[in-house]
């Protein structure tokens, strides 16, 4: 990555009796920054920002994020013409190389992963070691992890060509992987992905085929599941994205650091909030019960929290939700299924909430979590097969995340400090003293 930090400023701060100078650098879209490197070395303190609500922790240009506008931005394209007019394969490629490929890249592109998406038969025996009601994220961080250990030509991570090998390796073999945990949870055999099906379909194949019969992919729904993924697919630098990219600044292998992001993604917060938000749909299981659950997301002594609702940066509604709720519609539809009793509660969840005072003041929007749920389960997938889908995804930006990050020439080992309030320096107490 080339950087291109232009000073445009200068900040002033007067700190324990010091006056520092930090130049600020402009941005192509959103907040400048105050470049503070040299903070400590010019004042002897530290910044203070627990969840990193105000700090940049790198220069990128993969995506772009305006959370009061509701933006989202992949390589400067929004999410809503790309999920519309684009696919898989071709948003993978932008990610990755930061513009859209003509007709021959893209062809070289899908045809690369394609012949990388079989694992190796020895890999299949990971999954022989976990109980068959094993979460299958719990087997996706296993796998993902032991990859390293069958692929020492593509992880050292200094080498272009390996760089790139690993990183076609990955986006290519997560469905594979994702669909043999989905497997193995049922106790159904393995499928093999096909090399003439697209990325999605083969994905579709691989989870629903059996080897009694042949199997269809529906196109409208692997259409509409082509678009959920790219909807997933990289989104700045949250929890899981920056959990790989601060693994892979010590040097780690990239199937190490994928691992990592997927552990990070699987929390309730983060992308185990669309497994959450169904359960909560289910749980508040009919409209009348609604206003019980709205209060109890209110109450400051309640840990309960409405899941599919609210986010960090997003301070309008999640343009992928807009998006999301329209796929969910057309899936249902396609499947014939009008009265999905969870869509009636979900819609009417949203409309209660975008009207009460309480989530108004605090810009509490639906997210891309809050119909991700309803739609994937009317895919035939199980809730907990869903963080699965978005990890899947998710591995295109955290692949060109971890990349940008490796060719960064501002780049190095992450090590954040801290402020210590513990016990002062004292002297140890023999037992017989205490
Ligand atoms: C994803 O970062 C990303 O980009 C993530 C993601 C991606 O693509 O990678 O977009 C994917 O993770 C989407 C978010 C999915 N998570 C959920 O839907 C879980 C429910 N949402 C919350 O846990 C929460 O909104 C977060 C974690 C998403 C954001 O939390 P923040 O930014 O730390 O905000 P906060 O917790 O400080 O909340 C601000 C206020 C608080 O009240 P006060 O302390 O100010 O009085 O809003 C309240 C919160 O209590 N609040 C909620 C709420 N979310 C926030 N109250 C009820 N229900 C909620 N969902």
């Amino acid at each position: 990555m080339k950087s291109v930090l232009n000073q445009k400023d200068t900040a002033t701060l007067q700190v324990n009796g010091k006056t520092a100078e930090f130049p600020i650098f402009g941005a192509t879209h959103g907040p400048d920054v105050v470049d503070i490197r040299s903070l400590y070395k010019q004042t002897g303190a530290f910044t203070f920002d627990p969840g990193f609500t105000s700090t940049a922790s790198c220069e990128s240009k993969i995506t772009y994020i305006d959370g009061d506008e509701g933006v989202l931005l992949y390589r400067g394209y929004p999410i809503d013409q790309l999920a519309e007019s684009s696919n898989f394969i071709e948003v993978a490629y932008l990610l990755l190389n930061g513009e859209l490929p003509s007709k021959e890249d893209k062809a070289k592109f899908d045809r690369s992963i394609t012949m990388h998406t079989m694992v190796h038969e020895q890999l299949k025996h990971f999954y022989n070691g976990f109980r068959r009601d094993a979460h299958p994220m719990a087997i996706m961080v296993g796998v993902v992890g032991a990859l390293s250990a069958f692929y020492h030509d593509s992880t050292d991570i200094n080498d272009p060509v390996q760089r790139l090998v690993a990183s076609h390796r990955m986006i290519a073999k997560m469905p594979t992987i994702a669909a043999m945990a989905y497997k193995y949870s049922t106790g159904q055999a393995f499928v093999f992905p096909r090399n003439d099906l697209d990325y999605t379909s083969n994905f579709m194949r691989m989870c629903f085929a059996v080897q009694a019969e042949e199997y269809e992919v529906n196109p409208v729904l692997s259409s509409a599941l082509d678009k959920i993924f790219i909807l997933h697919m990289d989104h700045e630098q949250n929890a899981s994205t920056s959990t790989v990219r601060l693994a892979g600044s010590s040097g780690a292998n990239p199937f190490a650091c994928i691992a990592a992001g997927i552990a990070s993604l699987w929390g309730p917060a983060h992308g185990g909030a669309n497994e959450a938000a169904l359960n909560m749909l289910e749980e508040i299981g009919s409209v009348d019960r609604i206003p019980e659950f709205i209060k109890r997301a209110k109450d400051k002594n309640d840990p309960f929290r409405l899941m599919g609702f609210g986010h960090r940066v997003y301070k309008n509604y999640d343009p992928r939700a807009k998006v999301m709720r329209a796929a969910c519609h057309e899936v249902l539809d396609a499947l014939d299924v009008k009265d999905e009793p969870l869509l009636k509660v979900a819609m009417e969840l949203e409309r209660i909430a975008l009207e009460d005072p309480y989530f108004v003041e605090k810009r509490l929007y639906p997210n891309i979590d809050f119909y991700s749920g309803i739609t994937l389960r009317a895919l035939g997938f199980p809730t907990d097969m869903f963080t699965v889908l978005f990890a899947l995804a998710r591995t295109v930006g955290w692949i060109a995340q971890w990349s940008e990050m490796i060719e960064d020439p501002n780049q190095k080992i992450g090590r954040p400090r801290q402020i210590y309030t513990g016990a002062p320096e004292r002297n140890y107490v023999p037992i017989n003293q205490r």
